[in-house]
């Protein structure tokens, strides 16, 4: 008898806590809406618009008829891309690293999550500098770990950037690792590389594990930098997973292969782990990704120059608007104004007190559709997403202009 079954016992509480990824749904309801018919502007999405490069596709293409790439191959990824990844790892950030420090994995997302559950046990803390991206405190709960946020606001002084201090403030006997991810998703804030190899050090002296995310590497603007930390910090080799993918260099979201770097051990668990979760990353996808690394970088230089030029664009007209404050992002494709000075005032017979109850007043009201700060840690943020076209963007900043304009 189906009645049985309660509300409580059918979702197990470890995975009935997970919340929907915010990003993913904003881009789905804009989507959605724009499928109606609707003029809707979408901010939310976090992949470049541009198609995939045409030799990345033809790689693709001809797998598909290579009858190899029709069968199972090794779960932690093809030689072939490993050895890629490798020499790419040389190239781009002079770490030097051996195909079995290497896992291939379903996207940049599936490594998150692996390096999480193969390092987490219960009740250890993660120190989570925040705003962070949406997925990171999900995957260390779900691994049995805490998240403990570090926050840095949007003034000038800490421009979203945590602090040595910071992170020794929030260090107990607990911590077990600290994630990091310059340029940051959300807020596109850089570390400079004295505060990399300082956060190296700190992190080497106590013993804390570093996650170092660097799926962002290439999207760097203003002459900014954004060096590996164990190449800052060679020691801290054995205590450190670097995580990257195809993604955003080579807009390649749909792909999904992604990768995480790490100690022999590290990686030789977090194989085990993938082996029966997923297996292998899709060949076809795995040989696509061989080609976009053995090419060249000139297609996210490409990309890099109409980023550029769109950055500057919504930044500055974000700032004229009363009330929103933008520090100017030095990578990846996001903007993340403060829009604390807007909250708690009247717009069109509504008050929005969060930056979610703003976030849905812009997408009733304008049809445009950005993510609430909420999604990334404390209210009073939005997070818009530089990725699409000029047009677009000045249509869709100028009607965001227009209708905070009337807070009263
Ligand atoms: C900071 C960060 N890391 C990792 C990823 C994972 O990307 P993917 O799973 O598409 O490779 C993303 C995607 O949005 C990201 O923003």
């Amino acid at each position: 008898m189906m009645g049985h079954v309660s509300e409580q016992t059918r979702i197990s509480t470890r995975i009935g806590s997970i919340a929907e990824s915010a990003t993913l749904a904003v881009d789905a309801k804009a989507k959605s809406l724009k499928a109606q018919g609707r003029p809707v502007i979408g901010f939310g999405a976090g992949e470049p618009d541009f198609p995939t490069p045409d030799y990345v596709v033809q790689a693709a293409v001809d797998a598909c008829s290579d009858p190899v790439n029709h069968r199972y191959s090794p779960a932690g990824g093809l030689p072939a891309l490993k050895e890629a990844i490798v020499a790419k790892t040389r190239r781009d950030s002079g770490y030097a690293v051996e195909p079995a420090n290497v896992l291939v994995t379903n996207g940049g997302k599936q490594a998150v999550y692996n390096t999480f559950a193969a390092l987490l046990d219960p009740g250890d803390e993660v120190i989570l500098p925040t705003p962070y991206w949406t997925t990171y405190p999900e995957a260390i709960r779900l691994a049995g770990g805490s998240p403990v946020e570090v926050f840095a606001g949007a003034d000038a002084e800490t421009a979203y950037l945590v602090t040595v201090e910071q992170l020794e403030a929030a260090r107990t006997e607990r911590t077990k690792a600290l994630l990091f991810c310059s340029p940051s998703n959300p807020t596109g804030a850089v570390y400079p590389p004295e505060q990399v190899e300082a956060i190296g050090r700190w992190a080497l002296e106590h013993g804390i594990w570093v996650i170092t995310d660097e799926i962002y590497e290439h999207l760097l603007y203003d002459g900014a930098q954004a060096p590996s930390m164990p190449v800052l910090v060679p020691e801290l080799a054995d205590t450190c997973v670097v995580l990257n993918g195809v993604a955003k260099t080579y807009a390649m979201t749909g792909w999904r292969v992604g990768w995480m770097i790490g100690p022999q051990d590290v990686i030789k668990a977090a194989t085990n782990l993938q082996s029966h979760a997923t297996s292998n990353v899709a060949n076809v996808s795995q040989r696509a990704a061989i080609a976009a690394l053995e090419g060249s970088l000139d297609a996210v230089d490409e990309m890099k120059v109409a980023f550029d030029r769109r950055r500057t664009l919504m930044v500055d007209m974000l700032n004229v608007i009363e009330g929103v404050e933008c520090p100017v992002p030095q990578g990846a494709f996001y903007a993340y104004p403060s829009v604390e000075g807007v909250l708690g005032k009247q717009i069109r017979g509504r008050t929005p007190q969060t930056s979610a109850e703003l976030a849905a007043l812009i997408l009733d009201e304008v049809e445009v559709a950005v993510v609430p700060g909420e999604a990334f840690g404390p209210s009073g943020y939005l997070r818009l997403s530089y990725a699409l076209g000029d047009e677009d963007l000045r249509e869709g900043v100028g009607r965001i202009q227009a209708l905070l304009g009337e807070a009263r």
